[in-house]
């Protein structure tokens, strides 16, 4: 009923989509699998009509189409949850949700009380937590997921997009979740499930769609494959299990930070590690397995329930970053516009403004000094820059990740934390950021890097923590860093699943 045939899709120099194809019939429930940047959301915002594709061709019963609007895949009966959720901050769930579509009475006067009972009874079918009138800042991300469910199923779609809604749900939810598809589908809905968790999709869907590199590689009948098969579509190697090695038996005066037992919420559950100085510790996982939360614990810009932060010996407990700073500890994250970067400031302000976080007197400190210390750092990293006094916005993204790096390096912190630090930045900068973490952890600094790239740990770091579902999966070092099995302990595979 729905195909789409060699669709292709490219952002600047990035090749999103390349032959791309999915055919979707009535009321099957197909999954839409691949790695992470594979270009799965990419193909379910063009049905969506919220990113245009390139070439290819979409049809509709046989008949091309074209999808130019979200209005026109609306019109297309096409309802889409999108991964980053589409929900405005400044309207109730109600408004949310009925937004564009608001059931009219006889006189074309919205029927407020006909709509809320609308909304309302969706909210309970779907076990949605909130009242109408709450707003998405003041929910749990799993009850703002459910939310951008409902509002698409709220158009009473033929073919509903679902973009990795379960990752922030909890197992019951999800549950009922599939019980309400199952019945939606036997109604003759069309649903496309994009989903990293492949333990859920034997459960719901019937046939799985897997790209690799934006190209569709492999459409296989759910019924006559394996996890085994599919994480090798997925990456064109066959998984492998590590073994999980027991405890580490690591000297405790290496230990340049040790965390026993941190829990967050329902997020991050219980999670231990221990790392010596020096050493680049990477957390892998799929996105949103909690890998962030727990970093950004570590320095205070997250509470965590429970759990012990031993910093050199020392008991840890910052209340905020800035304290965490001024003991060392450096944060960089890949989203540069919203946290790591001060877009209006300069290019040397930018650079010195770690240094001058650290709570120092610097009354001493001359502009010169400053001018100096910034040119070196600009020299050394190859940043390539017009003027210091540019704004640090004129670089382009890699030359601004250069600056960052560049801020903490020249106050040498104990402990570097990473969140995905080279998230869209070119492969020869990658590289050259890759060369000056490991240039200073020769000099001692230790490294504790997220990333959602499994190439970036593999190539960087000594051992790698894989977080699944909250907690740590397994600890790959040595010979077990492998893509087989870093793939395999991302979808949470254990020794049960290889056996088949
Ligand atoms: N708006 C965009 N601008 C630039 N690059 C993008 C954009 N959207 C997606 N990409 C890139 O396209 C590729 C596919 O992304 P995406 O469709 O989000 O993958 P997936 O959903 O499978 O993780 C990735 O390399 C991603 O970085
Ligand atoms: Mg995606």
């Amino acid at each position: 009923m729905l195909e789409l045939i060699n669709i292709k899709k490219s952002f600047g120099a990035v090749i999103a989509l390349n032959q791309a194809s999915l055919t979707l019939e009535k009321g099957e429930i197909v999954a839409l699998l691949g790695a992470n940047g594979s270009g799965k959301s990419t193909l379910v915002k063009i049905l969506g009509g919220t990113v245009k594709k390139d070439a290819g061709t979409i049809t509709v019963d046989q008949k091309p189409v074209e999808i130019r609007s979200s209005a026109e895949s609306r019109a297309r009966k096409i309802a889409v949850a999108y991964q980053e959720l589409s929900l405005i901050p400044r309207m109730t769930v109600y408004e949310n949700v009925m937004l564009g579509h608001f059931h009219k009475g006889r006189f074309g006067q919205v029927d407020e009380r006909k709509n809320r009972s609308f909304v309302c009874s969706l909210l309970e079918k779907y076990g949605v937590a909130c009242n109408l009138d709450d707003f998405p800042k003041d929910l749990p991300s799993s009850t703002l997921s459910l939310i951008e469910i409902v509002k698409a199923i709220s158009w009473d779609p033929d073919i509903l997009l679902l973009d990795e809604v379960t990752a922030a749900l909890h197992h019951n939810e999800v549950e009922n979740l599939f019980s309400n598809l199952r019945v939606l589908s036997e109604n003759g809905i069309s649903i496309v499930m994009v989903t990293h968790r492949l333990s859920e999709i034997f459960n719901i869907a019937s046939r799985a769609v897997i790209l690799r590199n934006g190209e569709s590689v492999a459409d296989v009948d759910l019924k006559k494959t394996d996890i085994n098969k599919i994480v090798y579509h997925m990456t064109g190697k066959m998984p492998e299990i590590a073994e999980n090695p027991s405890d580490e038996k690591r000297s405790m005066e290496d230990a340049v930070l040790v965390v026993e037992n941190l829990s967050i919420g329902e997020s991050v559950k219980n999670v231990s590690l221990r790392v010596n100085r020096g050493e680049i510790i990477g957390l892998g996982g799929l996105e949103g397995q909690g890998q962030s939360q727990f970093l950004r614990s570590i320095y205070g810009a997250i509470p965590r329930d429970s759990g012990l932060i031993t910093l050199a010996g020392k008991k840890v407990d910052y209340k905020s970053s800035a304290n965490a700073v001024k003991d060392g500890i450096g944060f960089i994250s890949g989203n540069r516009n919203r946290e790591s970067i001060f877009s209006l400031r300069t290019i040397g302000e930018n650079i010195f403004s770690a240094k001058m976080s650290m709570g120092r007197n610097f009354s001493g400190i001359s502009n010169r000094m400053i001018i100096r210390q910034t040119n070196q750092i600009v020299k050394d990293y190859e940043i390539k820059i017009g003027n210091i006094n540019d704004p640090i916005t004129s670089l382009s993204g890699g030359n601004q990740q250069k600056v960052v790096f560049g801020r903490w390096i020249l106050v040498s912190p104990e402990i570097l934390l990473l969140d995905d630090p080279t998230k869209g930045v070119d492969v020869s900068s990658r590289r050259e950021l890759h060369n000056f973490l490991r240039k200073a952890a020769d000099q001692g600094m230790t490294v504790l890097i997220v990333s959602s790239d499994n190439d970036e740990l593999l190539e960087i770091a000594n051992r790698i923590y894989v977080f699944y579902e909250g907690g740590i999966h397994c600890m790959l070092c040595g010979t077990d860093c492998t893509e087989e099995k870093l793939v395999s302990a991302m979808m949470g595979m254990t020794a049960k699943d290889s056996v088949k």
